[in-house]
């Protein structure tokens, strides 16, 4: 048994959901408000003992096991989540990892330095004599006493050696202050200096919560820069670090939408006031990296940005094209036509715009609805950098209409998804008064007489037959031995990886939505395809990357599925494509039956409006059922 069927099998689910939620028994099952959205009426969530999961059939139309439910609950990721619940059940995890004990106890000592320091600065703020200019300064920005304890803030004096001194009476070298970056060292062999004098120091923490540099705020006029932050260190990378994502991440998670702002004051402001969703890109630009810090339960991402970078052409446009790294999210949703694969989400990043000359900390001491404000007023950044463009050119006019084309057809092309491809390309035909043919032309670069001509030839060939069937597939699933579908799915995947775009694709021409991690019920599954999408469509895409990437236990379960395909039967690619397409196929059938048995049962204990309601929806179901079966052939 793998550690994490192991953790499994030690908790009862019922345990840790009853934690949060308030559970009443209903037949076999178990229903309650959903945690995860606001519902006030109807208890949507169910938790269902027997298979140890979890549904909301209502806003969130998301489920799970234990493990979905605390990543969701605690915004945790699939590692902490599994040393929380391990540590609970009492199954003692391998550490196997590159460093030697020493190298490990190197790497807390020069941890702890880092907190110690931040424990240093923030006695010099509070209880030194030399700390109460900045006290005075930070109760003049509003800041009260327990939002300077939450954010550690402190105060770095303004003495040469102070900090060197204080550190190496308690046994840390010369080096080990350089290597966390607290010290200058200079090169011409003169004295090591403190790095951080007569300044506001800000903790920043990685998203465990551990102290990883500072950024020091300069307090009197002629100090530059305006703001010292660390050097990079083996723990400090600007750009892979988001301040203040240690005390945002649940609400992140909880509310499903993540705030980024300029600066470190905007974030200490916001919490404050009490939008706890919120987070700083420092001032640099937005990196995937700090994106990535983000996408696990891929949270609505909103961009605060100022009223110039809003303004400025080349920003918006970047933001445009970063949208793509995102994961993509998309569910089948409740419409008044029954349940719609198309109305799907895709994770966006959506951008407020400031009113001119304020930041964040300025609407935010308007208190929190001029805030939320502000926030509902956001639009998804193409929408936006659309509108910018518009806005700046005369597109009445000949040469007009050609510059607009020409700066939002090639972000056109990169846009993904097809259907909102060609929806934008109409919108902006209509708008600008253009023949829609002409760009649609522009945007395949062919001219549109050529479009016409050599259209069927150029159409890529049905990628399914659906009279096809699936006949040989049989062959390739007797691979597959017990394995369940999810681990069937997951392992033709790992050994064939091109698979997974052409059965999307495939997918896509049939009107139903790619693969996601939403897919698999299972919390293990689930965290392998996410961290395999990216690794699927890598030039070469190696096991040992993505094995290190996920760590243990996950790699070993990884190893093993593939052992799987050792001694298979050689089959071609197409086939592959197909039995990969026909296994997502099988997994959605499962799940929807999964779902229509669980309604079932619950339309039993309810009361009869409950029980109509129950009945549409499985009606629908019935209906998401049939287009899958048919898809199936
Ligand atoms: P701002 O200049 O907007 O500062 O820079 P701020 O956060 O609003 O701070 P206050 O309100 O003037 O005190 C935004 C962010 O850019 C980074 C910091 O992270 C800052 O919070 N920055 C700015 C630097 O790293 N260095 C600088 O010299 C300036
Ligand atoms: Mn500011």
């Amino acid at each position: 048994m793998s550690v994490v069927d192991e953790v499994k099998a030690r908790l009862d689910i019922f345990d840790v959901i009853s934690e949060t939620v308030s559970l009443r028994k209903s037949g076999q099952s178990y229903t309650g408000f959903c945690p995860f959205h606001t519902n006030t009426k109807t208890p949507s969530f169910v938790l269902f003992p027997h298979t140890q999961t979890w549904r909301c059939f209502g806003a969130c139309a998301d489920g799970g096991d234990i493990f979905s439910f605390v990543m969701k609950r605690d915004g945790t990721d699939f590692k902490e989540t599994l040393a929380y619940l391990a540590e609970r059940a009492g199954v003692k995890l391998e550490t196997r990892n590159h460093s030697t004990p020493a190298q490990d106890e190197q790497r807390i000592k020069l941890l702890t330095l880092n907190s110690a320091a931040a424990v240093y600065f923030h006695h010099q703020l509070i209880n030194s004599p030399v700390g109460a200019t900045t006290r005075r300064y930070l109760m003049e920005r509003s800041l009260t006493s327990e939002t300077i304890v939450t954010f550690q803030l402190g105060y770095a004096p303004n003495q040469g050696k102070q900090l060197i001194q204080h550190f190496t009476q308690r046994g840390y070298t010369i080096e080990e202050l350089q290597q966390v970056g607290l010290i200058g060292l200079p090169d011409d062999g003169s004295a090591p200096y403190d790095r951080f004098r007569h300044r506001l120091m800000i903790p920043i923490h990685n998203r465990k919560g551990e102290v990883i540099g500072f950024g020091a705020r300069a307090l009197a006029d002629k100090q530059h820069p305006k703001y010292l932050n660390s050097p990079q260190t083996v723990f400090f990378d600007k750009s892979a670090t988001l301040y203040g994502l240690h005390l945002a991440r649940k609400q992140i998670s909880q509310q499903n939408q993540a705030v980024i702002v300029e600066g470190y004051m905007d974030v200490i402001q916001a919490h404050q006031q009490g939008a706890k969703n919120v987070v700083a890109q420092m001032g640099t630009a937005l990196t995937e990296s700090q994106l990535k810090l983000l996408s696990a339960g891929s949270p609505k991402i909103v961009l605060a940005l100022d009223s110039d970078a809003a303004g400025n052409a080349a920003t918006v446009r970047g933001l445009s094209m970063a949208r793509q790294v995102l994961p993509k999210k998309r569910r089948p949703t409740m419409t008044a036509r029954g349940i719609d694969f198309e109305s799907h989400l895709t994770q966006e990043i959506y951008i407020a715009a400031l009113p001119t000359g304020q930041d964040p900390d300025d609407v935010l001491r308007q208190g929190l609805e001029a805030w939320q404000k502000l926030l509902d007023q956001a639009i998804p950044s193409l929408d936006f950098y659309e509108q910018l463009i518009l806005k700046n050119t005369d597109f009445q006019s000949p040469q007009g209409k050609s510059s607009v084309v020409k700066s939002l057809i090639p972000i056109y092309r990169d846009v993904g998804d097809e259907i909102e491809k060609s929806a934008r390309v109409q919108r902006l035909a209509r708008t600008i008064g253009i023949d829609e043919r002409l760009l649609m032309a522009e945007l395949t670069g062919n001219s549109p007489a050529e479009t016409q001509r050599t259209k069927p030839s150029r159409q890529p060939p049905p990628a399914l037959k659906t009279e096809q069937g699936p006949t040989h597939t049989a062959s390739i699933s007797t691979v597959s031995g017990p394995m369940g579908l999810e681990e069937y799915c997951l392992s033709l995947i790992l050994t064939y990886p091109s698979t997974l775009a052409m059965a999307n694709d495939a997918l896509e021409q049939q009107g139903l939505p790619p693969l996601t991690a939403d897919d698999f019920n299972r919390g293990e599954h689930q965290e392998i395809f996410r961290s395999m999408q990216l690794w699927t469509a890598s030039q070469i895409p190696k096991l040992e990357i993505l094995t290190d990437m996920v760590g243990q236990p996950l790699a070993q379960q990884i190893v093993r599925l593939t052992n799987q395909w050792k001694h298979h039967v050689k089959v071609s690619v197409p086939e592959l494509q197909q039995d990969l397409q026909v296994t997502v196929l099988k997994i959605r059938i499962e799940n929807v039956n999964a779902q229509i048995t669980q309604l079932k049962f619950l339309q039993q204990n309810s009361t009869p409006a409950m029980q109509r309601k129950y009945m549409v929806m499985v009606g629908e179901y019935q209906q998401l059922r049939k287009k899958l079966d048919s898809a199936k052939g």
